[in-house]
């Protein structure tokens, strides 16, 4: 079967609130390296990517282009482009740089580019891996949108506002989604075209974009434990252990 373009649009304009401290966590470094820089090596050494977007915020792109893509050889990265407020403004960007031609750039290239997948992920989950982002690919091809995550250890309970626990659904159908979440270009772009319109409230992922609008429903695909995003301090020291562990 021939081989889809695939854009991989990487995510690092967040800021990091939870997180606390004076750099946003996507630059932090763990073992000397910014975090952002350990995704980004992923999607660059792997075979199905063929480019890359990366959305930073308006303050840090000559720090990005100089310290991370130059520093690490990241020849794959075509945009540093400037993210927005919330998350789903900066894929939604993202979906219209990947549109967007470039000066010079082959119509074909740019067709192909537009027909092809695009694997959003989180710029703060440094523990992607070649094999996840293939098996990601094998799914696409087949469903056209697919979520990488990891079936949950714990109970999870769903509770009222007033911290009431009203339910505890099956644990063998609850899965905890972690990104790259893939899609089909055309699919993705029409969904959060329309999305867009709406009210945008409560959107934590893409997946519930392409379903919301487009009546799609996304597979689950295995990622890994170690796939964790670094969202709270602790979580640094859990990245640490996994570096040493896995690289
Ligand atoms: N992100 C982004 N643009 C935003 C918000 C988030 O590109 N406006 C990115 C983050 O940089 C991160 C990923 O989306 O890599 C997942 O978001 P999250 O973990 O929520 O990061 P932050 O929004 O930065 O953190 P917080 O919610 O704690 O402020
Ligand atoms: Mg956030």
């Amino acid at each position: 079967m021939e081989k889809k373009y695939c854009t991989a649009v990487v995510l690092a304009a967040g800021k990091g609130s939870r997180m606390g401290g004076n750099t946003a966590k996507q630059y932090m470094e763990i073992g000397g390296k910014p975090l952002v820089a350990y995704a980004l090596e992923v999607f660059e050494a792997s075979p199905v990517i063929d480019e890359i977007i990366l959305m930073t915020d308006a303050g840090h792109m000559e720090y990005v282009q100089t310290e991370i893509v130059e520093a690490y050889g990241l020849k794959k990265v075509s945009t540093i482009g400037a993210g927005g407020g919330e998350r789903y403004e900066s894929v939604w960007k993202a979906l219209c740089t990947l549109m967007d031609r470039e000066e010079g750039e082959k119509e074909s290239v740019v067709r192909e580019r537009q027909d092809g997948y695009v694997f959003i992920h989180d710029g703060a989950r440094p523990f992607v891996t070649g094999e996840i982002i293939e098996r990601a690919y094998r799914a696409v091809c087949k469903c056209n949108a697919c979520v990488v995550g990891m079936p949950v250890k714990d109970t999870i309970k769903l509770v009222n506002r007033e911290g009431m626990i009203e339910s505890s659904p099956d644990r063998s159908m609850v899965w905890q989604a972690q990104t790259p979440q893939v899609f089909s270009v055309p699919l993705i772009v029409e969904a959060f075209t329309r999305q867009m319109r709406e009210d945008c409230t409560g959107i934590t992922d893409d997946a519930m974009v392409v379903e919301a609008q487009m009546g799609v429903k996304a597979h689950m695909v295995m990622g890994s434990y170690a796939n964790i995003k670094i969202t709270t301090p602790e979580d640094l020291f859990m990245a640490e252990v996994l570096r040493n562990s896995i690289i």
